[in-house]
């Protein structure tokens, strides 16, 4: 009889109460281990086989752990978990993703280190880690932006998106993902595609600073997602909503830390369909290239998001990396002739505090107008302490790209409906650029726009002297 079947019949003559009742009101979980199965968790050996012989030796849609015994590093090509499988890496082991093509499946769509296909009931916790070895795709170090290894052997993708993501769960429901740390994903970190009732909480997330694309959390075409308290430290978009086959409803976001050297809060680039009902909520936005951002470019529309009690510090750095200091930036323009226009509407920005190198930019287009934006209870103060040239705004990806322009504390363009309360914005008197310059706007596109309780001024030192 086989090591994995003789581990479940004893369990079950232990616990007769699983076998009673398939489905019990609170079911205690089976747990099962990797090193009961071979996995040897030295970082060197694959692990792989072990691995995925515990999780098939979960009873099928019970509750199941599988457990990775700390200390250990378990090198794995690609897992794969099943309905009711939660891996529990506990404190001190790491999951550690192979660095070969060979590691992966044969469609790029599936390259995950770890991957839920249409699963119920799946997660991983532990307070352990998992990671992708990104160093190990580094082609070259480069300043300003690294050169990743590409695997476009088959076709399948094109350029430097093409290498595997870290963790992804794909048609899935009832997703889990808690007290873990994810480390340096080649590629995105956490993926959630088409899936339904998500809940991530106490995760950090460490991406390399100069590695293009290694977003934080990517939530696409999925409903009903809690992030809560959460730390990231990324090169790329730290959360990040995208719709490429269908909606995105029902996103809350509270109690985070984010650092990203490009959007920290991005809802886009890929927009097709409509994002719905988002709630960001306490979080601290720290030396980011861009605070919040919207890059609605495909046609989706976006409506009813609150932003509230927010600290947000944005700087410039190396324009290779989308995003020019701004705290927010709201855009919606087509991508290219044959993209549809769409609206964006009902968004409120509320209890905000921002240092930032760069202004508020308002960009709808022609008929795909911003509606109903309401900032109320802001402090802004514009301040530039890097080298990088300012001066422009970016419309990128596609639309207009970038465009030379003095910098505004809000630059509006193709705005119906725009409310101002409560709003302080102070200017450092650095002159390194033309500056002091509150508002400005594309005559006749901007209707409907009201400010009360708006001041604007120069300050030198102490923050009280104007
Ligand atoms: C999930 O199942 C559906 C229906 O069989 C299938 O179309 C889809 O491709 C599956 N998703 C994944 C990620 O395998
Ligand atoms: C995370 O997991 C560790 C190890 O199991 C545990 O000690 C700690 O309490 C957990 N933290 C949270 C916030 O659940
Ligand atoms: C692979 O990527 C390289 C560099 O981006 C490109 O020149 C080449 O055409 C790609 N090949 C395939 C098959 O996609
Ligand atoms: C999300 O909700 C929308 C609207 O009800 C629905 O059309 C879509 O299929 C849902 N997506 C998922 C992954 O359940
Ligand atoms: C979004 O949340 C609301 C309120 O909680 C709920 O009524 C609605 O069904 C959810 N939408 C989707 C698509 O699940
Ligand atoms: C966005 O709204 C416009 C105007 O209401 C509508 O024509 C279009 O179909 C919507 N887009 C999507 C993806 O539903
Ligand atoms: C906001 O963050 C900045 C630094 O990023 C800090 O100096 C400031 O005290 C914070 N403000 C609030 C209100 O938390
Ligand atoms: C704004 O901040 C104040 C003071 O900290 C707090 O009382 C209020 O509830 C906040 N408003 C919102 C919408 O969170
Ligand atoms: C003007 O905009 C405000 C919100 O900014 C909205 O509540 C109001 O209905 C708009 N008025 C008209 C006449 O469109």
């Amino acid at each position: 009889m086989n090591k994995s079947i003789l581990l479940l019949l004893l369990f079950f003559l232990l616990n007769p109460s699983l076998l009673a009742t398939s489905h019990p009101l609170n079911p205690i979980p089976v747990t099962l281990s990797v090193a009961d199965f071979g996995a040897a968790g030295d970082g060197l050996r694959y692990d792989t086989e072990a691995i995925q012989s515990a999780i098939n030796s979960c009873p099928e849609g019970d509750p199941c752990h599988v457990t990775f015994p700390a200390p250990g590093k378990y090198l794995t090509a690609t897992v794969f978990l099943k309905s009711g499988v939660v891996l529990n890496v506990e404190s001190g082991a790491t999951i550690l993703g192979g660095t070969r093509l060979e590691d992966y499946p044969e469609e790029s769509w599936r390259w995950y280190v770890v991957v839920a296909e249409n699963a119920t009931d799946v997660g991983i916790r532990g307070g352990g880690a998992v990671d992708g070895q990104a160093a190990k795709f580094v082609v070259r170090e480069d300043p300003r932006k690294n050169v990743m290894v590409s695997w476009n052997q088959t076709g399948a993708c094109l350029g430097d998106e093409c290498r595997p993501r870290l963790i992804g769960f794909l048609d899935c429901n009832n997703v889990q993902v808690s007290n873990i740390t994810l480390n340096q994903p080649a590629y995105w970190c956490l993926h959630l595609v088409r899936s339904n009732n998500i809940c991530i909480q106490d995760i950090a997330i460490y991406g390399d600073f100069n590695i293009p694309n290694n977003d934080g959390i990517d939530i696409e075409d999925s409903n009903n997602t809690v992030i809560t308290r959460c730390h990231i430290d990324t090169g790329d978009d730290a959360i990040c909503p995208k719709s490429s086959t269908g909606p995105v409803y029902n996103l809350t976001v509270t109690d985070c830390w984010i650092r990203s050297k490009s959007s920290a809060i991005k809802l886009g680039s890929a927009s097709w369909f409509d994002f719905k009902h988002f709630v960001f909520d306490n979080i601290a936005i720290v030396d980011s290239h861009r605070g919040i951002g919207f890059q609605i470019r495909d046609g989706g529309n976006v409506s009813d998001i609150v932003f509230s009690n927010m600290n947000i510090s944005t700087r410039y750095y190396d324009s290779l990396w989308w995003g020019r200091a701004e705290p927010i930036y709201v855009t919606s323009c087509p991508r290219d002739s044959s993209s549809k226009e769409a609206s964006i509407s009902n968004v409120l920005f509320i209890n905000i505090t921002a240092n930032s190198e760069n202004g508020i930019f308002l960009s709808g287009s022609k008929r795909g107008l911003l509606r109903n934006l309401r900032f109320i209870d802001m402090d802004i103060t514009y301040r530039r302490f890097t080298n990088y040239a300012g001066g422009l705004l970016d419309y990128r990806p596609g639309c207009q790209e970038l465009v030379k322009h003095r910098t505004a504390g809000i630059m509006m363009e193709h705005i119906e409906g725009l409310e101002v309360k409560n709003v302080e914005m102070r200017w450092s008197n650095d002159q390194l650029e033309q500056w002091n310059n509150p508002l400005e706007f594309r005559p006749s596109t901007v209707n409907n726009i009201s400010f009360l309780n708006f001041n604007s001024g120069l300050y030198t030192n102490s923050k009280s002297n104007y």
